[in-house]
């Protein structure tokens, strides 16, 4: 049985490294990377620490605008789908990369797998949103991470199968969170200590492509007295440029910006933090799941159990706030288990293996 998965950027390697070894173990499994992201730091890093088999081809469509990116993606993706002939083709999350891959394999006939179907912000100015809801349409296959995921599937009346499988972000940090500890020296390059700094990552588009927004973000970020570590996308960095703010974000004495790190430096950085500022869904997640209280700079999330948890906070105006609401957060002692049990991976091969047997 032939399987097919479609990644392009940072968060669908995490969440491939999560079946890999099992795709490989019971599949013939071929990896596509349409190249959306190429940079070291945001693609061969991960690949490498998660230790995932190099991609069987690599399209490298690069940057663009959306509609460039997708339609390259559509175009290279459909030919070389036509040459594999997979049983089934799966994607993962919410990028541009999904989108195309889901895309791409439903017009060309084949049957389309979602791992991370369901989430909704309810926000169509987030790209990610548009992605999420038009790949859950066109997908036979439905892996939901939560009970809220699964709801909203049913609510749409999606044709496909929706399953309640858990969030395959918690197999990967159980599996990498010690070799993490174990092998990334990175607390000790920075030269930092336990619990004395703020991780902060930004690069949604609605925080990093709009002038006003990005100065008061960082705005907030000055009110920050604590020691901030901050792991800058490319287009984050190029954006602060532009306005003119990256010098002085660099010359702050209490400021320490770096390039995007790899999962398990990543990881250990944030396990080892006081405090998390991001508007990654990832890093969200992985901040809960490792206890340390997290500050989301939206004014939505599509993890809203997580808020209800009390464990993370969106900031989404008034960002001046910022230093004082870090210093205040007091999550609850109690952090259920609202991901799932880290054997995610393990449903979802399950229930392919059969789908794809009984056919
Ligand atoms: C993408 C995803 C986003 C995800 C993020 C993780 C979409 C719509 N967005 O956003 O959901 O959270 O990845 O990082 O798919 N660039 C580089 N080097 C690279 C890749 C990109 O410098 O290797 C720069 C380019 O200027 C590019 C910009 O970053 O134009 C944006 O890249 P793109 O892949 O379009 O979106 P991300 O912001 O990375």
């Amino acid at each position: 049985m032939k399987v097919v998965s479609i990644v392009g950027a940072r968060p669908n390697f995490v969440k491939l490294a999560a079946v890999e070894p099992l795709f490989s173990r019971n599949f013939d499994h071929v990896i596509i990377h349409t190249g959306q992201h190429y940079d070291y730091e945001l693609s061969k890093a991960h690949f490498k620490q998660l230790r995932i088999p190099e991609p069987d081809y690599s399209l490298g469509v690069g940057s663009g605008t959306h509609g460039y990116q997708v339609g390259e993606m559509i175009k290279l993706i459909e030919s070389t789908l036509l040459r594999e002939e997979p049983e089934l083709v799966v994607v993962y999350g919410d990028t541009n990369s999904t989108l195309a891959g889901a895309l791409a394999a439903v017009k060309a006939g084949f049957k389309v797998a979602h791992i991370e179907a369901g989430l909704r912000s309810f926000d169509m100015s987030m790209p990610e949103e548009v992605n999420r809801r038009v790949v859950d349409h066109v997908s036979w296959l439905l892996f939901a991470p939560t009970e809220t995921a699964l709801e909203n599937l049913k609510r749409e009346s999606v044709l496909g199968e929706a399953y309640l499988v858990g969030d395959v972000h918690v197999d990967v940090l159980n599996k990498w969170v010690d070799e993490a500890e174990r092998y990334s020296r990175i607390i000790e390059e920075l030269e930092l200590k336990h619990e004395e700094y703020v991780l902060v990552t930004i690069h949604r588009v609605e925080n990093v492509e709009n002038t006003e927004r990005l100065k008061e973000i960082v705005e907030g970020l000055l009110t920050i007295s604590a020691k901030v570590v901050f792991p800058a996308h490319p287009r984050t960095i190029k954006a602060l440029k532009r306005i003119g703010l990256l010098k002085e974000l660099k010359e702050r004495e209490n400021f320490i910006i770096i390039k995007p790190l790899g999962y398990l430096d990543f990881i250990k950085l944030l396990n080892h933090a006081w405090r998390v500022v991001t508007d990654s869904g990832g890093v969200q997640r992985e901040a809960y799941l490792l206890g340390v209280p997290c500050v989301v700079l939206r004014s939505r999330t599509e993890w809203t159990e997580l808020v209800k948890s009390g464990w993370i906070l969106l900031l989404g105006t008034e960002l001046i706030r910022l230093g004082a609401l870090l210093d205040s957060l007091e999550p609850p002692e109690k952090r259920p288990p609202i991901l799932g049990d880290g054997k995610a991976a393990e449903r979802i091969t399950k229930v392919i293996l059969k789908k794809l047997t009984v056919r």
